[in-house]
């Protein structure tokens, strides 16, 4: 199974009753693993988790630090990005260089990179000062 089809299939475990938007994640790491995640909402709004949080927690809790290749996928009209705070979370564990597929549910779809879609990223460079 592709990336993006890993990221269809998990999609379908979403838990999104109040927005009834479900979002698919997966990621594939250094060793060639997959992880994937999905959307979980909650009734407490802001205590969601988005389907990439999920992709990169599993990947964490099997040991696992280094990104390669991303997927995330919805049903939305056009290929659907990452939002800021999970491009924040994606450049912790990938490099600049990593693709990022999007998907629409209905086939298009759209890559760029972890660096092209957080350009200027906060990283642990910007806390040096010698
Ligand atoms: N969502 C994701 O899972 N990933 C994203 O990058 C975009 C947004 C989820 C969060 C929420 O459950 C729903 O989509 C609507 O914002």
């Amino acid at each position: 199974m592709t990336l993006v089809d890993q990221a269809r299939a998990v999609r379908e475990n979403a838990h999104a009753p109040y927005s009834n938007f479900k979002v698919g994640a997966a990621i594939r790491t250094a060793s060639g693993a997959v992880f994937t995640g999905c959307n979980v909402e909650n009734v407490a709004y802001p205590e969601g988790t988005c389907a990439e949080a999920g992709a990169i927690a599993a990947m964490c809790a099997a040991g696992e630090r280094e990104i390669v290749e991303v997927a995330v996928i919805a049903d939305s009209p056009t290929p659907v990005p990452p939002c800021g705070g999970c491009r924040q979370k994606l450049a912790e564990f990938a490099g600049s260089q990593v693709p990022v597929l999007m998907a629409t549910t209905e086939g298009a779809d759209l890559t760029l990179t972890v660096g092209e879609l957080l350009p200027g990223a906060f990283g642990a460079g910007h806390m040096e000062k010698s």
